[in-house]
């Protein structure tokens, strides 16, 4: 029996791990590990927007993960593909926007194009905003951010303006995560208990939460638990109360 969850998270965030290690632990190759996972993907999309959480973000892909095999990250672009194609009559369904937030540059030309589409097509949807981290890392945004300030610092002295004041609210805003509140909540599966390069600005204040579950296991009765962690915790921002 689990207990009422009554301060639900507006933006929950998943460091899905431990696909590889569900599909060796069963004589498989890891690519049938990562297939396992997007059935634990639509079941956290499904479960997220039951609870009335607003913002879930997975964390499916690093820009580390393009140094592994070149059959894996093959198998898993083209798994985000086919995922994105059939998934696309449900966004419509249940109003669910999809966002992508990456280096597009490194992806594969026609997942881009699709990509492109179908957040085109959905981006009035406000049910759900499902934001697929896909080629992404925490350093990259920053830079990112870091690159997009330089220029304007450079557009401001052509143009023979002031230089815009760097404060923490300009910089949020140039990251690729603008617009998107600050994740309140980080689950990470597979008992790994560190950050990996990801939202290093964002999670600031974020709460953590890891659990042992690999991700092709995880389910609702697992996110239920990170939930009902989150609501025992007691969020201070820094100050006394
Ligand atoms: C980490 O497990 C998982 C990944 C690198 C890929 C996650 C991708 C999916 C679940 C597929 C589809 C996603 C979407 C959004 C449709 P790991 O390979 O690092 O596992 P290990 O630590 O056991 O080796």
């Amino acid at each position: 029996m689990t207990s009422e969850i009554t301060n639900i998270p507006t933006h929950v965030s998943i460091i899905m791990d431990g696909n590889g290690r569900w599909a060796c632990s069963k004589g498989h190759d890891r690519l049938f590990g990562h297939n396992a996972g997007v059935e634990s993907v639509k079941a956290a999309v499904e479960y997220a927007r039951e609870k009335g959480i607003r913002y879930l973000s997975l964390f499916a892909f690093s820009e580390e993960n393009w140094g592994r095999p070149d059959e894996e990250v093959s198998g898993l672009m083209d798994l985000m593909t086919k995922a994105v194609v059939n998934e696309r009559p449900t966004f419509a369904k249940y109003d669910i926007r999809l966002r992508i937030i990456g280096n597009r540059e490194q992806l594969p030309d026609d997942l881009v194009a699709l990509v492109e589409e179908v957040e085109a097509e959905t981006i009035s949807n406000s049910s759900l905003d499902l934001i697929i981290m896909l080629s992404y890392s925490g350093r990259w945004d920053i830079l990112e951010a870091a690159r997009r300030y330089g220029k304007m610092c450079a557009n401001a002295t052509n143009e023979g303006l002031p230089i815009p004041f760097l404060d923490q609210d300009l910089f949020t805003g140039l990251l690729n995560t603008d617009g998107i509140p600050d994740p309140d909540l980080i689950i990470r599966t597979s008992g790994e208990q560190r950050i990996s390069n990801y939202m290093l600005w964002q999670a600031a204040y974020t709460e953590l939460y890891f659990t042992e579950v690999l991700w092709p296991d995880f389910r609702k009765n697992d996110f239920d638990k990170a939930l009902e962690s989150f609501n025992n915790r007691q969020r201070r921002f820094g100050k006394l109360k």
